[in-house]
């Protein structure tokens, strides 16, 4: 039982719009701190600690596929220092922007000004909008810029560099003083390739991965991850995630990634909470599971309710299917 949360025995009365809109969205801001989020954490904060005062700050690169979370991680950094007035003057100490798909030199300064909350963000020319950018950060005394969606230096149709803006961000690196973090998919390491001054500076390359699944040890940290995910969700009473078939079953579902696992749950915990049960089932799993398209898996076959469920042949008879159709 979970008496913590602000959430009210249902007894089988389905909860009300407002309630069934409360408890999904308590679901989508559940953050599990598991070991590689931890150690990721660790490194951002030595990043930001050590370079405080460096003539040289350090800098790094973190990347990994869409839905591992790593904007929610750097996002979590971010909020952990909050955003002050001192003496009339804004205090930023730790900056989140993203790039803007098809990255050009004046796009990015825009996105930047705009992240600091500059109200002319888009006004001046490239050169201006630049020093401005600059003379901000100094102003607002910015520590650590985190800059997300890096693969947005690629083009997203030929995925070829936009090299004005990619020697923009290098300079900016140089210029701006204070420790880089640069976010975004695999495929962006290609821009260190073809820049390496940029390379250079990023000689740090940390990445996050999905959960994996062969070993007992991976097997632990997976239900652990669900374990904790149960005990946070808006129901009082617990759903059994961690159990090893319900475990075998969200791993075949979700190949361990932590966005499709909070998808099943934010749609099972609407069906639930509108059906007034206290905690999800596997009916509900089952239910949510069919409302999502899972477009990368096209083979894919629903595994909750599945009784024996072997996860082992689940993979081998979705790869099966997938031989046959081409
Ligand atoms: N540590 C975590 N604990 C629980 N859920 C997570 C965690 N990290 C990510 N998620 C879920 O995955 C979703 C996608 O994460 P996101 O940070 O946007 O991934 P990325 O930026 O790597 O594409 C989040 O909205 C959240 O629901
Ligand atoms: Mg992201």
């Amino acid at each position: 039982m979970n008496e913590q949360l602000p959430f009210k025995r249902l007894n089988g009365i389905p909860a009300s719009k407002e309630d069934v809109r409360n408890r999904r969205e308590h679901v989508k801001r559940i953050v599990i701190a598991h070991p590689n989020y931890s150690d990721l954490l660790t490194e951002i904060e030595e990043v930001h600690y050590y370079s405080k005062g460096s003539v040289k700050p350090d800098s790094l690169f973190l990347s990994g596929e869409a839905g591992v979370g790593k904007s929610t991680l750097l996002e979590d950094y971010t909020s952990r220092f909050p955003r002050d007035i001192v003496n009339n003057n804004t205090v930023i100490p730790v900056l989140y922007s993203t790039l803007p798909v098809g990255a050009t030199p004046k796009t990015v300064a825009a996105r930047l000004l705009y992240s600091l909350g500059d109200p002319a963000y888009d006004k001046g020319t490239e050169i201006s909008q630049t020093s401005r950018l600059l003379n901000f950060i100094k102003k607002c005394k910015v520590e650590l810029i985190i800059i997300d969606e890096f693969q947005h230096l690629l083009d997203r149709d030929t995925k070829h560099i936009l090299n004005k803006a990619s020697e923009w961000v290098k300079s900016f690196c140089d210029e701006a003083g204070v420790p880089i973090i640069l976010c975004g998919f695999p495929e962006s390491k290609k821009i260190f390739k073809f820049n390496s001054q940029l390379d250079r500076r990023f000689l740090t390359k940390l990445s996050m991965e999905g959960f994996r699944y062969y070993t007992k040890e991976e097997q632990i940290e997976f239900r652990a991850f669900l374990k904790s995910i149960d005990e946070q969700l808006p129901f009082i009473d617990r759903s059994s995630l961690a159990s090893k078939q319900l475990a075998d079953k969200f791993f075949y579902a979700t190949n361990g990634i932590p966005s499709h696992v909070n998808k099943i749950l934010y749609e099972a915990t609407g069906l639930a909470a509108k059906s007034g049960n206290d905690s999800i089932d596997e009916n509900h799993l089952y239910d949510a599971f069919n409302k999502i398209e899972f477009t990368t898996r096209p083979f894919v076959t629903n595994p909750f309710t599945v009784k024996n469920f072997n996860i082992v042949e689940a993979f081998e008879l979705e790869k099966l299917r997938s031989k046959d159709a081409n």
